[in-house]
């Protein structure tokens, strides 16, 4: 097969957000190419994808990145796209259950690799940025804005400037189960690469945005809160002086694609690559401005309460510095972020509710 030759790509996740937009992204893009989404449909509202993937073609196999055998039954493929897992920040947190994330999370990543060297295939990973320390992220210093807070041009560590957070900001320290499981994957990833030839690239993605998020309140929260807009149900501001003024970048899924896209055209260039993935300062927005737009969009305005007892684990500001990556490729995100916003508003205009019953939202507007 030669590197733009016709492929066959597992995307594990694939009815989750992001696995079901690249799946259905890169089919569009490639129609000889043979695209299988694999999921256990843990994801409240996955289900709502399976019918999108199948208009596209997408064989979908309902099975468990957990379980060896199951993915060993799968046939040959050129390329998997591990965007399987339980992406909450909270998962396992105070107290909480971890089990399902950890083996979800690290040990389905580890049945991917071995999946991947089985087949010589090359492996994309949808790491995060939650890989880096929640302490130190806390410890910044910030300067507090109108409407956000901005990291301030003095910082006493490595690695972080105003452009944002680098590869070279410290890793020691507890980043959440979430994160540690994800930058285990990652350890483990360098290992195959070294010991077996595995060609891999690891995206570690700020948060991601865009349709066919099935937003949470742990997960998905530029989602989550156009959703409440839509429907008419409260929200919270939580921690940090409880006025919405975090702040977090986001890159809009069609962006992530063409970058997925260019990454599995050529290999043998990315591999080993461990990159940041973000909109940066630019496409960044805190909780309040979130708040203004959602409100412009749908002409609802909800009740958002402060709560001033923040979360383990959360930070105030997280902004993706991406100059390695830019270095690497002529990529950049071309979608600014009020456009991930209204393509989330137009989504749900046309779908909310099918949403809204499977997300169980229907009937917790406030009118
Ligand atoms: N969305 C973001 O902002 C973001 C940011 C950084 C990294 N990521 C990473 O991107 C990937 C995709 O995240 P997402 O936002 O699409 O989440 P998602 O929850 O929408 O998708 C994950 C999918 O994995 C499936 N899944 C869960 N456990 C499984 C298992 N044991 N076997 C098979 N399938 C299983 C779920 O049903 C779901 O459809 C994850 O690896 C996540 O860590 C996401």
């Amino acid at each position: 097969m030669g590197a733009g030759g016709a492929k066959r790509v597992l995307v594990t996740g694939g009815a989750g957000f992001v696995g079901a937009n690249l799946s259905l992204g890169l089919s569009r893009r490639h129609p000889d190419w043979e695209l299988v989404a694999l999921d256990n449909l843990h994801r409240r509202g996955s289900e709502l994808n399976l019918p999108r993937l199948e208009d596209a073609g997408i064989e979908f196999v309902r099975a468990d990145v957990r379980e060896p055998a199951q993915l060993s039954e799968l046939g040959r493929v050129d390329a998997l796209i591990e965007c399987s897992a339980e992406p909450s920040a909270l998962a396992g947190m105070d107290g909480g259950e971890g089990s399902y994330a950890f083996h979800t999370n690290l040990v389905g990543a580890y049945n991917c690799l071995e999946l991947a060297r089985r087949d010589g295939a090359q492996l994309l990973f949808l790491s995060t940025s939650r890989v880096y320390p929640h302490d130190l992220l806390n410890g910044l210093a910030l300067e507090e804005g109108e409407t956000r807070f901005e990291l301030a041009a003095e910082q006493q560590v490595q690695g972080v400037s105003e452009a944002g957070i680098s590869e070279g900001f410290p890793l020691e320290g507890p980043r959440t189960l979430y994160g540690a499981t994800k930058l285990a994957a990652e350890l483990l990833i360098t290992e195959y690469a070294d010991a077996f030839g595995l060609s891999a690239v690891v995206n570690r993605c700020g948060v991601i945005a865009g349709p066919l998020q099935m937003g949470r309140v742990d997960q998905g929260v530029f989602s989550l809160w156009m959703l409440h807009h839509h429907f008419g149900i409260p929200l919270s501001y939580i921690g940090y002086g409880a006025e919405g003024k975090q702040v977090r970048d986001l890159v809009h899924i069609d962006d992530l694609l063409e970058l997925v896209d260019e990454q599995l055209g050529d290999a043998e260039r990315w591999a080993g690559i461990v990159a940041n993935v973000g909109g940066g300062r630019e496409r960044s927005l805190s909780l309040l401005e979130t708040t203004a737009i959602c409100r412009e969009l749908t002409g609802n305005e909800v009740e958002i309460a402060a709560e001033p007892t923040g979360r383990h684990g959360d930070v105030p500001l997280y902004v993706s510095d991406c100059a390695r990556l830019e270095e690497l490729s002529d990529w950049r995100p071309r979608r600014g972020a009020r456009e991930v916003m209204e393509d989330i508003h137009s989504w749900i205009v046309e779908d909310g509710e099918r949403v809204a019953n499977a997300l169980g939202l229907a009937g917790r507007g406030e009118g």
